[in-house]
C-alpha cells in the first residue's frame, strides 16, 4: 500500500528534496507551494523540475491561508509542513507581517484543518532559532526558549500551536528543530551558497561579525532522513533536535571553500546583524535514542555536494545577487 503525503513548500530546498526521497521510496506525494518572491520563481522552478516528471507527484500553486484545505488534505495520511517565510536576518521591521502570515497564520489554518482527520502524523519543520543565544551548550530539547530574532518567535508559536493541536485534538504532530540545513538547492541567501558563490566569482565575502560564531550545519539528506524517520515513528507531541554535527566557525567555512575552490578567499567584515545567535549546536540524543537517527554526511562531503552543485546550476547568476 503507498503512503499518501502533503508537502507544503515543496517548492523550496528542503520541502523539494523530501518530495523526492518520498516518490523514490513508493509515496504518493501532493506538493503545495505558493512561489512567495523572498528568492526568485526560477530558482524555485529548478527544484521542482525532476519532480515534475514523476507520475506519483501532483503539484498544486496556492496560498495556504487562501487554498482550499479540505481539498488538499483529502486522502493525505502525512502532512509534512515544511512551507515557511524562512530567514532569520531579514525577519524585522515591516517584513514581520509577512512571517506572521506565512508562519503562524498559515500553520494554525492548516492544523485546524486537520483537526479530526485520520492523519497518521503531522510533522513541522521548526528551526534552532526558538533556543536564542544559550550559554548552555550543546543545546538539548529542554534548553531555554529565548529567540532573539522575530522569525524565531514564530517557529515558536508554530511549535506551540502543534503542541495545543494535539493536547486538545488529537493532530498528532511532531516537531523537528533543524540545525542549518545546506546542501544542494541551499536557499541563495543562506551562508554557504553565498560564500560559495563570491568565492568562485572571485567577489569579496561579507561576514557578519568576527566569523568566530559557530552553527551545527546540518547536511540536506540528512535532515530529509530524520523528517522520514519521525514521520514513520510512533511519537507525537514531540519536539526533537535534528542536527547535522558539524559543529564549525563561519570562518573555517570560508577557508575550507576557498582550498576546495582553489581561490584564496577576500573577506570583509560587516556589523554583527540583529537576530543572529552567536553559537548553536545540537544535541541529538533524543532524536538518536527514538528515532534511531545518525547524520551520516560529514561537512567535507557536503560542502563539496554543494560546490558541485552550484558550479552546474547557477539560475540566479552572478555574484552580484542581491539577498
Ligand atoms: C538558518 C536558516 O536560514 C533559517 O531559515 C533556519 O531556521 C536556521 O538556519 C535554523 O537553524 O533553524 P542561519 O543559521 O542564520 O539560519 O544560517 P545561514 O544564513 O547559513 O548563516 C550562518 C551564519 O553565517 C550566520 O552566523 C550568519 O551571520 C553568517 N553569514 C551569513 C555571514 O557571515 N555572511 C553572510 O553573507 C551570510
Amino acid at each position: 500500500m503507498p503512503n499518501n503525503a502533503l508537502v507544503t513548500g515543496v517548492a523550496g530546498f528542503i520541502g523539494s528534496h523530501l518530495a523526492e526521497r518520498l516518490v523514490a521510496d513508493g509515496w504518493n506525494v501532493r506538493g503545495v507551494d505558493s512561489f512567495t518572491d523572498y528568492y526568485p520563481r526560477t530558482v524555485k522552478e529548478g527544484n521542482l523540475a525532476k519532480l515534475r516528471t514523476e507520475s506519483r507527484f501532483e503539484f498544486i500553486e496556492g496560498d495556504l491561508n487562501l487554498v482550499d484545505l479540505t481539498k488538499l488534505l483529502n486522502g493525505v495520511e502525512v502532512v509534512f509542513h515544511q512551507a515557511a517565510q524562512a530567514g532569520v536576518r531579514a525577519s524585522w521591521g515591516q517584513n514581520f507581517s509577512a512571517y506572521l502570515e506565512s508562519n503562524v497564520a498559515a500553520t494554525q489554518r492548516l492544523l485546524e484543518a486537520a483537526k479530526g482527520l485520520p492523519l497518521r502524523k503531522f510533522v513541522f519543520a521548526s528551526s534552532s532559532s526558538v533556543y536564542g543565544d544559550s550559554d548552555d551548550l550543546p543545546l538539548r530539547e529542554e534548553s531555554p526558549l529565548q529567540p532573539i530574532s522575530p522569525y524565531g518567535v514564530t517557529k515558536l508559536a508554530c511549535e506551540k500551536l502543534c503542541y495545543l493541536y494535539y493536547r486538545n485534538f488529537g493532530v498528532p504532530v511532531i516537531s523537528l528543530r533543524y540545525f542549518t540545513v545546506y546542501g544542494p538547492r541551499q536557499r541563495p541567501d543562506m551562508a554557504f551558497h553565498r560564500f560559495i558563490r563570491w568565492i568562485s566569482a572571485g567577489h569579496e565575502v561579507t561576514v557578519y561579525g568576527d566569523g568566530e560564531q559557530t552553527r551545527d550545519f546540518t547536511y540536506v539528506a540528512d535532515a530529509v532522513e530524520a523528517t522520514l524517520l519521525a514521520a514513520k515513528s510512533d511519537l507525537v507531541g514531540e519536539v526533537l533536535n535534528i542536527g547535522g554535527g558539524s559543529q564549525v566557525t563561519v570562518g573555517h567555512v570560508i577557508q575550507r571553500i576557498g582550498e576546495i575552490v582553489g581561490r584564496e578567499p577576500r573577506i570583509v567584515h560587516e556589523a554583527p546583524q540583529h537576530g543572529d545567535v552567536r553559537h548553536t549546536w545540537a544535541d541529538t540524543t533524543r532524536a538518536r535514542e527514538m528515532l534511531g537517527f545518525r547524520p551520516k554526511v560529514d561537512l567535507e562531503a557536503g560542502l563539496r555536494a554543494q560546490i558541485a552543485w552550484q558550479a552546474d546550476n547557477s539560475p540566479i547568476g552572478g555574484a552580484e545577487w542581491p539577498l
